[in-house]
């Protein structure tokens, strides 16, 4: 059979809202232009996120009538723990309510002022829990990740020689060296096994942890298993097994590739680091056996890490993107290639080139899609990454919009609508207009900046 089918059948739906181009061209302009104001009971695909959207299992709704709500010594924390272990091999494994705490828990302990902390791209959150204390967060991506039309397998990859330089300069102010699998911010892109095994046989020869941020490691690994010399005949368990066990810790938001709408951990080998984090922990998420989720949450995490690596589940997952990214180079729109795991990324600064990026062209193509087939996506771009800390605007290195599919919502009609969506863009593309933003607010302007089209 060609066809890759959705591995599931649908047992609960949740109805959509059905609006027109009218309606959501006003509710667009009382949302300031910004699609993060938008009720999602207006959005007909919200492709905004894949993270904490998945639709869970009628066994993880199961699991979470299971969920045992005691304060200490829950047996919901053991069954996370176990599944959490079953695949990372950590010794201390600490449950926090997002990936987001678990950072922040991590890098008050390790980072601090003059510490310098380097990842192929760390996701913006981890960022801004290093520079929070103080740190700087150093971005090492291998050159082909920064190409977007380059179709290299492992784009997610970090610059080993690049690595190699800064931990010879840095010595002392690097207390960890990180990777981000998939690389998010570079397009969800995957990093080899190779690589993730160089940078740690790298980091230790410095006398550094490697610390994976492995937010979406079950994508990871399935494009490993396909792409890499060597892997194709291996179960996509033994290779995340063989990711993890390089590593000296792991910070993960359950929210992606764990199937859970909350929740994720910080797992570590040394064991006074681990003590530290769980004083921490009790301080500001909970008790060590819960970390600021339910008990029923640590559960649905348990049986998503089943789930989740699940291969015929995670061929489909692939399929998607690669699908809906097929049909758009068809339509003749640039995307970033190949398409990565949990997003397909289009390169708006090319699509729409008439807009200069001052203009936001990615913010452009996101109120389009949203004006004309009531989509939601994300730009990451201008908007996103172009205020600078000295108050003056630069254009980012790219104008992207994310397209993120959340896990085992849609189906192949919802793809083909939004290819369609884009075939109707297409006509009248040149004919859109840029955006200027009349108020922002102190930081991470994108979520509530209010914009004017031009
Ligand atoms: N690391 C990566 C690579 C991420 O993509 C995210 C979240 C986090 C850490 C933080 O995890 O949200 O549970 O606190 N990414 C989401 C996204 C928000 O839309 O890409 P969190």
């Amino acid at each position: 059979m060609k066809t890759i089918i959705e591995p599931f059948r649908i047992k609960s739906v949740e109805p959509l809202r059905l609006t027109t181009e009218e309606e959501r061209k006003g509710l667009l302009r009382d949302a300031h232009y910004n699609l993060f104001g938008l009720s999602s009971d207006d959005v007909l695909i919200d492709l905004l996120t894949d993270s904490g959207t998945s639709a869970m299992s009628a066994k993880q709704w199961a699991a979470i009538m299971l969920g045992d709500e005691s304060y200490a010594g829950s047996p919901s924390f053991r069954r996370f723990e176990q599944a959490v272990r079953h695949l990372m091999p950590f010794r201390h494994i600490i449950p926090t309510h997002q990936g987001r705490a678990a950072e922040a828990i991590l890098f008050h302990l390790i980072g601090g002022p003059g510490r310098k902390i380097p990842s192929n791209t760390h996701f913006d959150t981890t960022r801004g829990n290093i520079e929070a204390t103080g740190a700087e967060a150093i971005d090492l991506p291998a050159p082909e990740g920064l190409d977007p039309a380059a179709p290299h397998p492992f784009k997610g990859n970090i610059d080993l020689t690049r690595l190699e330089a800064f931990l010879r300069e840095n010595g002392d102010a690097v207390p960890c060296v990180m990777i981000t699998v998939t690389n998010n911010a570079g397009g969800g892109q995957p990093a080899s096994l190779a690589n993730i095994r160089e940078a740690a046989e790298l980091a230790h020869r410095f006398g550094k942890r490697f610390i994976v941020d492995g937010c979406r490691f079950a994508e990871n690994a399935w494009f490993i298993k396909q792409r890499e010399p060597g892997q194709q005949g291996r179960p996509v368990v033994d290779i995340v097994r063989d990711m993890f066990a390089l590593a000296d810790g792991m910070t993960m938001s359950a929210k992606k590739d764990a199937f859970a709408n909350i929740g994720g951990w910080l797992a570590l080998n040394n064991d006074d680091l681990a003590e530290r984090a769980r004083t921490r922990l009790i301080q500001t998420e909970g008790f060590p056996t819960y970390g600021g989720l339910a008990g029923r949450d640590l559960d649905a995490i348990a049986q998503g890490l089943v789930e989740i690596v699940d291969e015929d589940y995670l061929a489909y997952r692939a399929r998607t993107n690669a699908y809906i990214g097929e049909r758009l180079a068809t339509l003749g729109v640039p995307i970033v290639q190949p398409t990565g795991g949990h997003a397909v990324f289009v390169d708006a600064r090319t699509w729409l080139s008439h807009i200069p990026p001052l203009e936001y062209p990615g913010q452009a193509l996101a109120c389009a899609l949203y004006e004309v087939g009531g989509i939601r996506a994300c730009e990451i771009g201008t908007v996103m990454f172009g205020r600078q800390p000295d108050g003056s605007e630069k254009p980012a290195k790219m104008d992207l919009v994310r397209l993120a599919m959340p896990r085992r919502v849609y189906t192949q009609s919802h793809a083909d609508y939004v290819v369609e969506t884009f075939a109707e863009i297409s006509g009248v593309r040149t004919s859109l207009r840029g955006y200027r933003i009349e108020w922002e607010p102190s930081a991470l302007r994108h979520f509530a900046a209010r914009y004017k089209p031009l």
